[in-house]
């Protein structure tokens, strides 16, 4: 992993070193979604807005599909800022910046507008800000839907199903605890190495939302999609503290302005996507179940317990969402 780090870094500097144009300062952004999803085309509105707002004094250049790797590599790259801006999902960011953990609270949300209204209320934008401590800025939030489950040979239709599934998780200790409190087996794997990973049958399964279900080709590998709706964990677009604190108040309000457009964007983009990626998946012939989610819920409160005593210090926070 150090060595491929190492690759990703040489290939930065030699990019850095090709601009030409020394008017324009270029800002690197690297993410691990396919060019076909709803975050991508809400970054391009970013890109977009940031050249209009600056008058081409900013740009930027896009690295998408996991080009300069992992979430949690790329998180490394702008802690030391080589790259200045990514796209995560808050659960990776938790494991660098423990407030985010929150948002993994299975059921945590009662509908979108409970989500939104706290993720770009003040709880919202204060976790944004907790960020810079850890050289990470949060700028805006954008919608990741809900996550469900999908499978290969068996469906999930109760919680029992999951007994001795060996489901993909992301890297992130209440995702890992949320399977297994339900009875599977957690598997924790980069989201690049899944499809591959379902094929050779090394897990059985996964969850996640259907845009990104469908966009990773996800669904050629699975017969099942169990819209569950475990839980509803946002997507982040950061920046790296060290490369904001290069910029003039002016460019931070730019970088600022287009990421709170783009946000917006993404969000009309999102719904178009969850529509469409449901249909192409039952057109592949997905069979999509929709089980009594209560079940689900049940099986999984243990995982807010077990949360709670292990961070007696997240209490006031989670209350401030659930009130
Ligand atoms: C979602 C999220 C991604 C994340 C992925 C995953 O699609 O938007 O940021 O990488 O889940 O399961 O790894």
């Amino acid at each position: 992993m150090k060595n491929r780090l190492f690759h990703i870094l040489i290939l930065i500097i030699f990019l850095q070193s090709c601009k030409e144009d020394q008017t324009t300062k270029t800002l690197y952004l690297a993410h691990n979604m396919p060019q076909t999803h709803s975050v991508h085309k809400g970054i391009l509105e970013f890109q977009k807005a940031l050249r209009l707002k600056s008058g081409g004094k900013l740009d930027v250049k896009i690295f998408p599909d996991g080009q300069l790797g992992s979430e949690r590599e790329v998180l490394e790259l702008l802690q030391i800022g080589s790259v200045a801006i990514t796209k995560v999902s808050a659960a990776t960011l938790s494991n660098f910046v423990p407030e985010y953990h929150v948002f993994g609270i299975p059921y945590l949300f009662e509908n979108k507008q409970h989500q939104f209204d706290i993720l770009e209320g003040d709880v919202g934008k204060s976790i944004l800000e907790k960020g810079s401590q850890f050289w990470l800025r949060g700028l805006c939030y954008y919608d990741a839907g809900s996550r469900n489950f999908y499978t290969s040979k068996k469906a999930i239709r109760t919680p029992e199903d999951l007994k001795g599934l060996k489901i993909r998780v992301m890297n992130n200790q209440m995702a890992i605890n949320m399977i297994n409190s339900m009875g599977g087996s957690a598997t924790p794997l980069a989201f690049g190495e899944l499809y591959t990973a379902m094929q050779q049958g090394v897990v059985d399964g996964a969850e996640n939302n259907s845009p990104s279900f469908v966009s990773s080709n996800h669904y050629e590998v699975s017969n099942y999609y169990t819209i569950d709706q475990h839980s509803s964990i946002p997507d982040v677009l950061l920046i790296g503290t060290k490369f904001w604190n290069t910029l003039s108040d002016e460019e931070k309000q730019w970088i600022q302005a287009a990421a709170d457009s783009s946000a917006q964007a993404q969000k009309k983009f999102w719904n178009a996507s969850v529509e469409e990626s449901m249909a192409i998946a039952k057109a592949a012939g997905v069979e999509v179940i929709t089980p009594e989610k209560s079940l689900f819920q049940e099986r999984s409160k243990s995982v807010l317990e077990q949360f709670q005593k292990a961070h007696p210090e997240m209490q006031s926070l989670i209350n401030s969402i659930k009130k």
